[in-house]
């Protein structure tokens, strides 16, 4: 009997076919799938990643609240035009700290992986209160209200937490400073000199140039952070692996 002839019975029975099938896909699967599981360096380590600060955590559960992901994607690809466009391709290590990830799915807007840094703050008081006001053409919706939302850092140590649990590495202290370092960060006349220290690179301003801390600020400080963890000056990926 020839391999065809053989062949031949698998494809005339349908149930004993669809066993079949599930066996190599289950097998192509595992051996795709499981080593990533042991991989102890699937995310390559990169110098200068760190967790999201209080107020920058805050402003991206806003970015998800709002649907911003609905728009704007987080992840360039290491495509000659996107890179020419928006920078560096992203690691894999410059989301590790997102739960749930925001590399997006859908381009109405640019894509913001980098955006930090490329706008001043007013920029984006501006644009956010009222986009076609910055770019006539603009689809984006006017966020202005995030100006007069006052926000508290209540429930940030129960944030912080919950990003702990499911694997970000924020330490006790932290924790314990999440509420100080939540205010802080939008007041450059207090003592900043932890936050700093707990979150290198964390940028310490008044961002909506209005008294109190709105959701305007915390939004902002998320935006100005985004792609400016890394410095890609001496960045140089691992080939061993
Ligand atoms: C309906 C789609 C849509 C939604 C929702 C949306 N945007 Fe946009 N966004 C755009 C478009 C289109 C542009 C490009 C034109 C412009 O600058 O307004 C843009 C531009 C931007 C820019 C400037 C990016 C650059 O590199 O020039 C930022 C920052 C931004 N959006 C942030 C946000 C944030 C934060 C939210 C949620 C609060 C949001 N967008 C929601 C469509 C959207």
């Amino acid at each position: 009997m020839g391999i065809l002839d053989k062949h031949k019975i698998l494809e005339t029975n349908a149930t004993l076919l669809l066993v079949g099938s599930l066996a190599v896909v289950t097998i192509g699967g595992i051996v795709e799938i499981a080593p990533l599981f042991y991989l102890e360096n699937t995310i390559e380590d990169v110098e200068g990643m760190r967790p999201y600060s209080p107020l920058e955590l805050t402003g991206r559960e806003i970015y998800i609240r709002e649907g911003c992901y609905v728009c704007h994607s987080q992840m360039i690809r290491p495509m000659r035009d996107e890179v020419e466009r928006y920078g560096h391709y992203s690691l894999a290590a410059e989301s590790q700290y997102d739960h749930p990830f925001q590399w997006g799915s859908k381009r109405t807007g640019p894509d913001l992986a980098r955006v930090g840094g490329r706008y001043s703050d007013d920029w984006h008081v501006d644009h956010f209160t009222d986009p076609q006001s910055v770019v006539p053409e603009s689809v984006m919706p006017k966020y202005g209200y995030l100006l007069d939302n006052l926000i508290r850092p209540t429930y940030i140590t129960d944030l912080l937490n919950a990003h702990r649990m499911v694997g970000v590495p924020y330490t006790d202290e932290m924790i314990a400073n999440a509420a100080a370092d939540f205010e802080v960060q939008a007041d450059p006349e207090g003592d900043w000199d932890g936050l700093v220290e707990r979150y290198p690179g964390a940028q310490v301003r008044n961002f909506d140039s209005e008294p109190g801390i709105s959701e305007m600020d915390a939004l902002i400080a998320y935006m100005q952070m985004l792609g400016t963890l890394v410095d890609f000056s001496t960045f140089t990926p691992d080939a061993s692996r």
